[in-house]
Parts: C-alpha cells; sequence; structure tokens
C-alpha cells in the first residue's frame, strides 16, 4: 500500500492515504479492533474481524446489507457487546478503562447513527446540547453561543436552532446531527450513511463539508455508507465488509483492483462502472449535468 501525502489541497479520488505519518514513518492509529466476534443467539454476525483506522484519514466502510456494518459501529461505541476480541479507541480499551479514560474517549468521539439521529421533543438547539449537558458544565448562556457557532460549522442558518426535527428538511436533520457530534470537538466521528436519502446536489455538499472539516479541524472520520460517489470523491481509504470481516482496506484504486467477486462487484458493477474510474466526474456530476444541463454547485 503507498504512504501517506501531505496533508493540502482538495482530496483527489486517486491520491494516496493522506492520514500522517509519524516521524518513524508509522501512521497514527486512532482505532485498532482485533479478532472482534460479534453473535446475536446462534448468529454470527462477525468474526475474527480486524480493522485500523488513521488518524486524519477519511474511512469509508462498506458492505452489503444487513453484513454488520452497524453491528460493528455499536460494538466499537460499547452498545453491543462482543463475544470475543478487542478494540482500542484513542489507545484505551474500553473493556478494561477506568471511568476517567471511558469519560476521555466518549468526550472524544462524536456519532451520527443510521436512524433516529435527532430526540424529536426537543429543538435543534437544545438537541446539540445534550452531549454538551452530559460531559461539561457550563452556563447555559455559554452552551446557547456553542450551540450556534456549531450551526455555523456545519452550515445551517442560524433560525434552525429553535426549530424541532419534524420541521426540518432530510438534509438539515443531517446537518444538525452533525452538528451535535461535533459539538464536544471530538478527535474521531462515527457517520452511519450519513448522505443516503439526500438529493445528488446535498449529498455532494455533505461530503464537502465532511472533508473542510477533516482539512481544518484534524478530524478523522469512519463513515459507513453505499454512496459509491462518497467513496469516490472523500474516503482516503475503504475497508470492505464481507464474510463476517474486513476482507481488504485500501485506496478506491485498490478496491477496484482487488479480486473478489463480492468487491469486484460493488465497485465494477453496473453502478460502479457508471461512474467515471479514472477519476472524472462521473456519478453524481454527471447526473446533475444530465439533469440540468450545466451541473450544479454544492452550496
Ligand atoms: N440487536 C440485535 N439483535 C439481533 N440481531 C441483530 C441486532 N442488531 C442487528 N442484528 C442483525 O445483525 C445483522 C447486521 O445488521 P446491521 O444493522 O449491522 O447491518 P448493516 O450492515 O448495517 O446493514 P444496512 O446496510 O442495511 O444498514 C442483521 O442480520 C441484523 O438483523
Ligand atoms: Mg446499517
Amino acid at each position: 500500500m503507498s504512504e501517506s501525502a501531505p496533508l493540502s489541497g482538495p482530496v483527489d479520488a486517486n491520491a494516496a492515504p493522506r492520514a500522517p505519518a509519524n516521524a518513524d514513518g508509522e501512521r497514527d492509529v486512532i482505532l485498532r479492533a482485533r479478532n472482534v466476534t460479534v453473535g446475536f443467539g446462534d448468529a454470527i454476525i462477525l468474526k475474527d474481524l480486524d480493522l485500523d483506522v488513521y488518524r486524519g484519514e477519511i474511512l469509508g466502510f462498506v458492505g452489503g446489507s444487513g453484513t454488520g456494518k452497524s453491528v460493528l459501529m455499536r460494538t466499537i461505541l460499547g452498545l453491543t457487546p462482543k463475544r470475543a476480541g478487542t478494540i482500542e479507541v484513542l489507545g484505551i480499551d474500553l473493556d478494561s478503562a477506568s471511568d476517567e479514560e471511558r469519560s476521555h474517549v466518549e468526550r472524544n468521539w462524536g456519532v451520527l447513527f443510521q436512524q433516529g439521529a435527532l430526540f424529536s421533543s426537543l429543538n435543534v438547539r437544545q438537541n446539540i446540547q445534550v452531549p454538551m449537558r452530559e460531559h461539561l458544565n457550563l452556563s447555559q448562556r455559554l452552551m446557547d453561543e456553542l450551540a450556534l457557532f456549531k450551526l455555523d460549522l456545519v452550515g445551517l442558518p442560524r433560525d434552525a436552532a429553535e426549530k424541532f426535527p419534524a420541521e426540518l428538511s432530510g438534509g438539515m436533520i443531517k446537518r444538525a446531527s452533525l452538528a451535535r457530534a461535533l459539538v464536544l470537538d471530538p478527535e474521531i466521528v462515527f457517520l452511519d450513511e450519513p448522505t443516503s436519502g439526500l438529493d445528488p446536489i446535498a449529498a455532494a455538499a455533505f461530503d464537502d463539508l465532511t472533508t473542510k472539516l477533516r482539512d481544518t479541524l484534524g478530524l478523522t472520520v469512519y463513515m459507513v455508507t453505499h454512496d459509491l460517489d462518497s467513496l469516490h470523491s472523500t474516503c482516503d481509504r475503504i475497508a470492505v465488509l464481507a464474510e463476517k470481516r474486513v476482507l481488504a482496506a485500501g485506496t478506491i484504486d485498490e478496491m477496484l483492483a482487488f479480486d473478489h467477486p463480492w468487491v469486484q462487484a460493488y465497485f465494477n458493477g453496473v453502478r460502479g462502472a457508471r461512474r467515471g474510474h479514472d477519476g472524472s466526474p462521473g456519478g453524481r456530476a454527471a447526473d446533475l449535468r444530465g439533469r440540468d444541463g450545466e451541473g450544479a454547485s454544492a452550496g
């Protein structure tokens, strides 16, 4: 696998992974899973799964529907128990962590769940403030200011703060959920299908936002996605979940060349092939050109 390139400029789909390297060339692992096995009753969902996530990278996590992507994310977060294996986040194994270490990890990760992203009975401002109330001891005034700041960060208008989830569009809900995930200035965010259900313009805008946050905040992004455009345009590396484990991990080019029926069908199948593999703007951009005649900005 190729080594990391400097962290500058826009993400190039064909670029090498851009997670920073240590002085000795080793990449800083922010999440390490080893031999993880998870099951429900007789059903084994994940078996002997290994995964490394590097600091500062955008990792796309793909796999067939129902293969265990959300289960793995919940297991990493300590919400679903595992039967075997170890998971370290920020160098801390939550199974043997002290209360202080656990709190440190929980303060330094942000999560956008696939379902039920926001509390429906709270407005956006109150939703964003939930993690603050849990982990910080701040005045209401400061929390209100911070909530507005996070709305700016994710590109939501300030008047969205007093709206309830039912009053928001799907794209606004995703952004508000991201604002909540970012509220404690985490080092890593877990996003479960952040662009599903968004139109191509909103999805591209969300991808741009993700890249911008990584570039400006040095965030590590763990993104479960089925969105081939996100995988091409936004992710530095892709991990493929198949056969109950991470079958392959690498750049999009490495995935395109990976000799496995599911991986080939996924990346080089009808939908994958519709997109330009030479880095040319296929996918959403082509969709938009086809629809509007002149493309669209992702603002
Ligand atoms: N709490 C649970 N109890 C029993 N089975 C579960 C539980 N949670 C998940 N599963 C099962 O684990 C498998 C993996 O589910 P998971 O939600 O992780 O799939 P996924 O890869 O995220 O799929 P999708 O792409 O559709 O979101 C499924 O067969 C699901 O039914
Ligand atoms: Mg899922």
